[in-house]
């Protein structure tokens, strides 16, 4: 399998930074939210620059000289952080791409969120570009005679575009279109295309834990002192630029122009680009069957609505003639099968029905509530030994099959999210001494959700909650990576010996001993 080796690397980077930020300031579990962090200092600091930038061939220079040396405390520190900002947001979202290609999360129902992240990648690198060129130093002279070469290798400017660099023949307007495209029409042309990736996505938080934001400001502000952003020698268009410092993160394309034909370059790129986007169909992956609404069962109270991580449950007026005013249906389109609306649903209760088959108004075809009723009860019974622990697991956590045992034995579930709390309570009836839930890694659930959820409702926060009458001491809640076996069976001996201590406080206190 591809994926595998791409996946363990990446958890192994993902729990070293866990040892070094914890996991609530984990900057890989925020990688969207701190890339939208990085454009807001982009855009202040952007918008602060834009009041002493002069927008002209002959002034922009001098403007940014300005800025950088004779205002060094205030614009200067604005222009290095604008500059590393924009640096920092070519990583956050490179390691974002990788880290859902490494989690396989660009496939199948999420092609829409990928297919439309790629271009957000070229708009950032464009306006990184243009913004290189309004310095109009030799750098930026080198980026426009790149640029200009590049285009001419198009059939619609045939040539055109180098006459713009040819000595004295540069001109203000052309300098003022980069600059309108810089300020303007690509910001406002990004913004858009963020809005249609996440357009598929529901509750998507913009904003990184504030903690984090802070870190990441005050280390951006660090470089800005320590190594300020400068400029290179005024441009010269009749001179050849020499010695210059290159971004890689944004001027890597323009080398290439020394060893390889312009064409060549567009292939790669478009090739690279078109190859990007088809990942999805390349490797492709079947999604379960979608979740289906049973109106006999379903009361229209909406929490299913509010739980889907992929905005594809919609409440509508009911339609069968029943007392409740609303009912949900599922776009087949967006649903992600991941069964997390079938453990919102108030009906997906195990003590509804004592012998019949229990029907719930939102149900998964491939694991049903009523089947997770029976495996719960059958897994309980099947176990031997003095301390009976049933784990429920998620498919996309470790496996916890691989932590059966005479006393432990486990269900696997989609999602821990589409476990209803009550079947934990129903759990502990049929005489398990304890219940495990582990899903994947906190903050870093396959699904968004599940796993926040699933946390949520055991702690009374998100309905439906888990009932005051469960035994707290008895329900251990963990979050596990395929590659992380060690660390859960630890948990699960730990939970092994404080279930023994309560089973023997529970015998003492029946026998009058305790
Ligand atoms: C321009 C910068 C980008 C920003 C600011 C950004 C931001 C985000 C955010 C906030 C989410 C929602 C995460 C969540 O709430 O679970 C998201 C999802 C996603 N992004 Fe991006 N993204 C960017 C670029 C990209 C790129 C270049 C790709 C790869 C082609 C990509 C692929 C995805 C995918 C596949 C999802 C869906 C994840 C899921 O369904 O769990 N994004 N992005």
């Amino acid at each position: 399998m591809l994926v595998n080796p791409v996946k363990r690397a990446y958890l192994a980077l993902e729990s070293w930074f866990n040892i070094s930020f914890g996991t609530e300031w984990n900057p890989l579990y925020h990688l969207g939210t701190l890339s939208f962090f990085l454009f807001w200092v982009i855009l202040v600091s952007g918008i602060y620059l834009f009041i002493p930038f002069h927008g002209s061939l002959a002034g922009a220079h001098a403007s940014v000289e300005y800025i950088t040396h004779d205002q060094w405390y205030a614009a200067g520190i604005m222009r290095s952080l604008h500059r590393y900002a924009s640096d920092a947001v070519i990583i956050t979202v490179l390691l974002h791409m990788f880290k859902e290609i490494a989690s396989g999360r660009y496939r199948g129902f999420r092609w829409f969120s990928w297919v439309t992240g790629i271009p957000n990648l070229w708009m950032i690198v464009t306006i990184g570009i243009t913004g290189y060129w309004l310095v109009w130093d030799q750098l930026a002279q080198y980026i426009a005679i790149g640029s200009a070469r590049l285009m001419d290798a198009l059939p619609i400017f045939s040539g055109a575009m180098t006459r713009n660099f040819v000595s004295g023949e540069m001109t203000d307007r052309f300098f003022i279109l980069i600059e309108f495209l810089h300020l303007l029409g690509q910001p406002m042309l990004l913004v858009f295309m963020l809005w249609l990736h996440v357009k598929r996505l529901s509750n998507v938080d913009i904003n990184p834990p504030r903690g984090l934001a802070m870190g990441t400001f005050i280390a951006l502000l660090a470089l800005s002192l320590i190594k300020p952003a400068i400029s290179h020698a005024p441009a010269n268009l009749s001179t050849m630029p020499q010695v210059l410092n290159i971004d890689w993160f944004y001027l890597n394309i323009y080398p290439l122009l020394e060893y390889w034909p312009e064409a060549n370059i567009w292939i790669l790129t478009t090739g690279l680009t078109f190859l990007l986007m088809m990942l999805p169909w390349l490797i492709p992956k079947k999604d379960g069957p979608i979740a289906v609404v049973d109106l006999d069962h379903c009361n229209g109270c909406g929490i299913c609505f509010d739980d889907c991580p992929f905005d594809a449950i919609t409440v509508q007026a009911r339609t069968d003639g029943a007392r409740f005013d609303q009912e949900v249906i599922v776009n087949p389109e967006l649903c992600g099968a991941c069964g997390i609306c079938a453990g919102s649903c108030p009906a997906s209760n195990p003590f509804r029905t004592s012998g019949g088959v229990l029907k719930t108004g939102i149900d998964m075809p491939q694991l049903p509530v009523d089947e997770m009723r029976t495996l719960t009860r059958e897994t309980i019974a099947a176990m031997d030994g003095d301390i009976k622990i049933l784990v429920f697991g998620c498919e996309h956590g470790l496996n916890v099959k691989r932590l059966d045992s005479d006393d432990t034995r486990s269900v696997r579930l989609i999602c821990s999210g589409m476990l209803p709390p009550t079947l934990v309570e129903y759990a502990l009836k049929q005489g398990a001494d304890g219940v495990m839930v582990t899903g994947c890694r906190q903050n870093d659930c396959y699904f968004r959700f599940g796993n926040r959820w699933i946390k949520n409702r055991f702690e009374g926060k998100r309905k439906p909650i888990l009932r005051g009458r469960a035994n707290r001491n008895r329900i251990r809640l963990h979050g596990a990576a395929e590659t992380d076996q060690k660390e859960i069976e630890k948990d699960l001996s730990d939970f092994r010996t404080q279930l023994t201590r309560l089973n023997q406080a529970a015998e003492s206190a029946s026998d009058g001993t305790g």
